[in-house]
Order: structure tokens, then sequence, then C-alpha cells
């Protein structure tokens, strides 16, 4: 039986159990001092997952402007595939969806998990950044979500904006 999973805003206080999954999850993980930072911009949304009081994943959300920025989303590799990552999008979008809202990430093109999750929540290619990631070169494929309407999440239609490429 699994338990219950609780959606809340991340805190400086949960960021010990977030970079322990954060250095299992990533082969260049974010320092503290990525998520301190991340965490003091009042107008992002940071968000964490948990299961009996145990942070299971996280995501962070920056805002520029008008547009969303996902910088990062996680979920602790036992507790994978059990809709986390998408109740953490789901609150995401909740909170910010306005008609014209406008999201972007960029996201590892081997990483297949990532791609499917985020266009199963309507995020569409929009070209690549060459040599993006430092580790290994690996480019990086661009994806947006622009919200069109003021249906709930889930139900939007989306489509990428024009001239958004690498
Ligand atoms: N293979 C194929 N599709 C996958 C997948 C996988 N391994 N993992 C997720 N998906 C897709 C599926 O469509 C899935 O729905 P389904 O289970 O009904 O088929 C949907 O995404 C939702 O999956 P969910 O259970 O909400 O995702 P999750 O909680 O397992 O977390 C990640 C997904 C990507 C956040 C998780 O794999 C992770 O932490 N990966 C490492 C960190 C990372 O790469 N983050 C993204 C950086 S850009």
């Amino acid at each position: 039986m699994t338990s219950p999973l609780q959606i809340r805003r991340l805190t400086y206080a949960d960021l010990p159990q977030v970079i322990a999954i954060e250095r299992r999850v990533f082969p260049t993980p974010w320092s503290l001092a990525m998520f301190v930072l991340e965490l003091s911009k009042p107008s992002g949304i940071c968000l964490a997952a948990l299961e009996r009081d145990r942070i299971c994943g996280y995501l962070v959300c920056s805002r520029y402007d008008t547009v969303w920025h996902v910088m990062n989303i996680a979920v602790d590799l036992p507790l994978r595939r059990r809709g986390i990552a998408s109740a953490l999008l789901e609150r995401l979008f909740e909170r910010a969806d306005r008609p014209g809202a406008q999201y972007t990430l960029e996201v590892r093109l081997s990483n297949e998990p990532a791609i499917a999750l985020y266009e199963r929540f309507g995020f569409h290619s929009a070209g690549l950044r060459r040599g993006y990631y430092h580790d290994n070169k690996e480019d990086a494929l661009i994806m947006w979500r622009t919200v069109t309407d003021s249906r709930p999440a889930g139900a939007v239609i989306e489509e990428a904006p024009q001239g958004v490429r690498a």
C-alpha cells in the first residue's frame, strides 16, 4: 500500500534531503548554493513532494517576465513511475497557468523518461542547444508549453511559440 502524497512549497529546511536525492539522480548535481539562489527568488515556484514526511521529489521553476522556466524536477529512484513528477507539474500548472502563459525547459536528448513526461503535459520540441551539457557535451532539447485558453491544467491546448531556436 502506498502512502498519500503531499505537495507543498519547498523550503530551505528541505535542502539536505533534496541535495541527497539530487546527488543520487543527476550526473552533474546542483550545488546547495544553486538551490538557495532559486528559493530566494520571490517570483519562482519551488515545490516538494513528500511521503510520510520524507521528500521524494521536487520541482524548481523560475519566472522570467512572462515565461516560466522549469529549472529542475526529480523523483528519487525507488519511487519513480508512481505519478510523483506528474503531481508536481500539475501543482505548478494549477498555480501558474494563465491564458498566454509560457513554460520552457532544457532536457538531455537521451533523457527519454523526462521527454515523455513533458510531452504528456503538452511540451513541444522547439530546437536544440548544441553541446549544452558540460559533462559530455550532449545536446539539450528545448521544449515549450504555451497555455492558449483558461481550461484547467491537463486540458489546455498548447503550441510552440514562433521563433524559439537554440
Ligand atoms: N519511460 C517512459 N516514460 C516515462 C518514464 C520512463 N522511464 N518515466 C515517466 N514517463 C512518462 C510516462 O508517460 C508516465 O506516465 P505512465 O507512468 O502512466 O506511463 C509519465 O511520464 C508520468 O510519470 P511520473 O510517474 O509522473 O514520473 P516520475 O515520478 O517517475 O518522474 C522523472 C519522472 C523524469 C522526473 C524521473 O524519472 C526522474 O527523476 N529522472 C531523473 C531526473 C531527471 O532527469 N529530471 C528531468 C531533468 S530535465
